[in-house]
């Protein structure tokens, strides 16, 4: 308390001067002086407000001193309400110890020296107002007592709340835990296990709590064991989750494969503080996984193969197909051809002779039809298979056909080799070559509406180059790449005979234009003699 708090003090007397000269005596306190005439007023203000002291006479008509005092100290509000008598008349040692019967605290004599009543009175009136102020402190720190009681009840009744919570977790982890198919554990950092689940010893047969701690390594099998205890140290380290697959030891000697991982719990700072985990058995899918991953290598071996049968397949094909060329080519020329001739000789003959005016008109006629047919078994049997190729070889063999190419789609077409005195190659790539440029330029008159095309043949030290190349409208880009869905059966014979030769087919966009080259390395390009250009 900073400022201080009046009390009560209550003058009782029914003469009036004496009450006065009590005020003046103790106006000096600063207090509440409050008078009663007598007794019954006294009470009256006893009864409305807290007095600190009564300070009253003994003699007093109606009700005394000793008979006010009394019935003050009856009620229990007034326990602790100092009361002085004084007196004038009632000086006696007897009259003094009635007093202090009477509950009095002090018993002053008149007549009364002032500052003894103020020092007395003001005694009194601190000692109530310090019992106030030490009852107003009880009833805080008893209210503050209250609400904090309150408090913690709370406290305890939401501490209730979550144990039973977190029990009834326990019971929910407990049912995961023992219901699931996994091991689950739990590990220091040190690695040692602290927690494993029945899973574990129904599986390994293992007595219950013996693989705590380091125990559960005997049953990983010793050649997984140092690849896993490696693994958790760079975890530790690291702080990263632990992942890897060992085999474990079962009841029955036998071992699966488990898939074992575990994450790491932190502390509030991040430290590790321990690690959780399961293990998994993935015996059966590894197994799985094994024998695709065998059927897929048996699979690829089988396709690898097939390809190569295929590709001597389609070499003798080829071969084939040249050979037979070949022989059509011959039987036409050899056969059909002497016969035409033979049948123009006669028409010739007979012409000469003397005949008929109509007679020979039809002659003429047999005779021109004759020719025809003879040039067409001719360039029939040089397109199946051009005879020059064989007998004075691949570039004369070119030479005749660009003529006929360009007489038949008015194409331009210039042949360069380089040497001049160009080698002449084995015969079957000679045959090769030839096919290829000839696809090369079927090519150019169908697809390219080029107006120009240069075949180019260059013997180098390493390789035999042959380029097609034309000023068209170019080749597109997945072609061009031998996309296998982008290219027609052209394309893919060109690349299948580069190949049969150990040389590679590469098409080029050359805006404007398509190049078509062919490399063929010089230990496959068997030279035989030259030919001169
Ligand atoms: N010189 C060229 N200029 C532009 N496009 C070309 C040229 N050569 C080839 N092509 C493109 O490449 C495609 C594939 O050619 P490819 O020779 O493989 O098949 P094709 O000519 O369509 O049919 P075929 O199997 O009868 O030869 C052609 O359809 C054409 O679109
Ligand atoms: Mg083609």
């Amino acid at each position: 308390m900073t400022t201080k708090e009046k009390v009560n003090i209550l003058m009782v007397d029914d003469q009036p001067g004496k009450l006065l000269s009590y005020e003046v005596m103790l106006s000096e306190l600063d207090e509440n002086l409050i008078k009663a005439g007598s007794g019954k007023e006294a009470l009256e203000h006893l009864l409305k407000t807290d007095v600190a002291v009564v300070l009253m006479d003994v003699s007093m008509p109606e009700l005394d001193g000793f008979e006010l005092a009394s019935m003050i100290r009856e009620h229990p509000r007034f326990q602790r309400t100092a009361i002085i008598f004084i007196s004038a008349v009632r000086l006696t040692d007897l009259d003094r110890v009635k007093g202090y019967e009477h509950g009095a605290v002090d018993y002053v004599s008149v007549p009364v020296i002032p500052e003894l009543l103020r020092a007395k009175v003001s005694i009194f009136a601190e000692l109530h107002r310090k019992t106030h102020q030490l009852e107003t402190l009880n009833r805080e720190l008893e209210q503050r007592v209250a609400e904090r009681t309150e408090e913690l009840e709370t406290k305890a009744r939401a501490l209730l709340g979550l144990n039973l919570e977190l029990a009834q977790k326990n019971m929910e982890l407990d049912a995961i835990v023992h219901t699931a198919p996994d091991i689950i554990f739990s590990r220091q950092t040190d690695g040692a296990r602290d927690y494993i689940s029945d899973r574990f010893y129904e599986y390994t047969g293992a007595t219950a709590s013996s693989a705590i701690g380091f125990g559960w390594w005997d049953y990983v099998h010793q050649d997984d064991r140092e690849r896993s205890q490696q693994r958790w140290l760079e975890c530790v380290h690291s702080g990263q989750n632990y992942e890897v697959e060992y085999r474990l030891r079962g009841g029955n000697g036998d071992y699966r494969w488990f898939r074992a991982r575990a994450v790491p719990i932190r502390d509030p700072e991040g430290k590790i503080i321990k690690w959780y985990g399961t293990c998994s058995d993935i015996h059966d899918s590894k197994l799985v996984e094994q024998s695709i991953r065998d059927n897929a290598i048996e699979l690829e071996r089988m396709v690898d193969e097939r390809t190569a049968a295929l590709r001597r397949l389609s070499v003798r094909l080829m071969t084939t197909q040249d050979e037979e060329r070949r022989r059509i080519a011959r039987d036409l020329h050899d056969g059909l051809g002497q016969e035409l001739a033979v049948a123009k000789m006669v028409l010739g003959k007979v012409l000469q002779e003397d005949s008929a005016e109509s007679e020979k008109r039809v002659c003429i006629e047999a005779s021109d039809i004759v020719d025809r047919a003879i040039q067409q078994v001719r360039s029939l049997s040089h397109l199946l298979h051009p005879p020059l190729l064989d007998e004075v070889g691949l570039l004369s063999a070119l030479r005749w056909y660009l003529e006929g190419l360009t007489e038949r789609s008015g194409i331009e077409t210039s042949l360069d080799v380089q040497p001049r005195d160009f080698p002449r190659l084995a015969l079957d790539l000679e045959t090769a070559v030839f096919r290829i440029v000839q696809e090369a330029l079927t090519n150019v008159f169908r697809h390219s509406e080029a107006r120009k095309a240069w075949i180019v043949l260059t013997q180098r030290e390493d390789a035999t180059v042959i380029t097609v190349r034309d000023d068209g409208k170019g080749i597109g880009k997945r072609i061009a790449e031998l996309q296998p869905d982008s290219v027609g059966i052209g394309i893919s014979g060109m690349k299948q005979r580069a190949k049969e030769f150990g040389g590679e087919l590469r098409l080029t966009n050359t805006h404007p234009g398509t190049l078509v080259e062919l490399v063929i390395p010089s230990a496959r390009a068997v030279s035989r003699e030259v030919c001169s250009a």
